[in-house]
C-alpha cells in the first residue's frame, strides 16, 4: 500500500476539502501527512473525532493498515 492509494481513496475524499478551507495542514504531499502521522492516528482512531462526520468502514481499514505500515510512501 502506497501513499498515492491512500491519499486518492482517503485523504483527497474524506480530508482535504474541509482541511484546505479551514486553513488545517492539508494532505497534498507526502511529506506534510508523514510529518503529522501521529497525529492523524490519535484524530482518527484514539479520539475519533477525524472527520467530524466520522468515516466509512472501508476508507477507515486501508487508512489503518497504511499507519500500521508506518505510512510508507
Ligand atoms: C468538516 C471539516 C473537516 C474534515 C472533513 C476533516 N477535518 Fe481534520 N480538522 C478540521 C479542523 C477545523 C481542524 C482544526 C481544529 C481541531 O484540531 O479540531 C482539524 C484538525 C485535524 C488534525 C489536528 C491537526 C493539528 O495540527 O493538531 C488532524 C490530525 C486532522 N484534522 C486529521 C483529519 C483527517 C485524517 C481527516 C480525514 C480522514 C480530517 N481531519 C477531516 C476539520 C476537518
Amino acid at each position: 500500500m502506497s501513499f498515492a492509494e491512500v491519499q486518492q481513496e482517503v485523504f483527497l475524499v474524506s480530508c482535504q476539502n474541509c482541511h484546505q478551507s479551514q486553513g488545517v495542514f492539508t494532505f497534498e504531499n507526502y511529506e506534510t501527512v508523514s510529518a503529522s502521522l501521529a497525529l492523524i492516528n490519535r484524530r482518527v482512531f484514539v479520539f475519533g473525532d477525524m472527520p467530524p462526520r466520522g468515516l466509512a468502514e472501508e476508507p477507515k481499514a486501508l487508512l489503518k493498515a497504511w499507519m500500521d505500515q508506518g505510512g510508507p510512501p
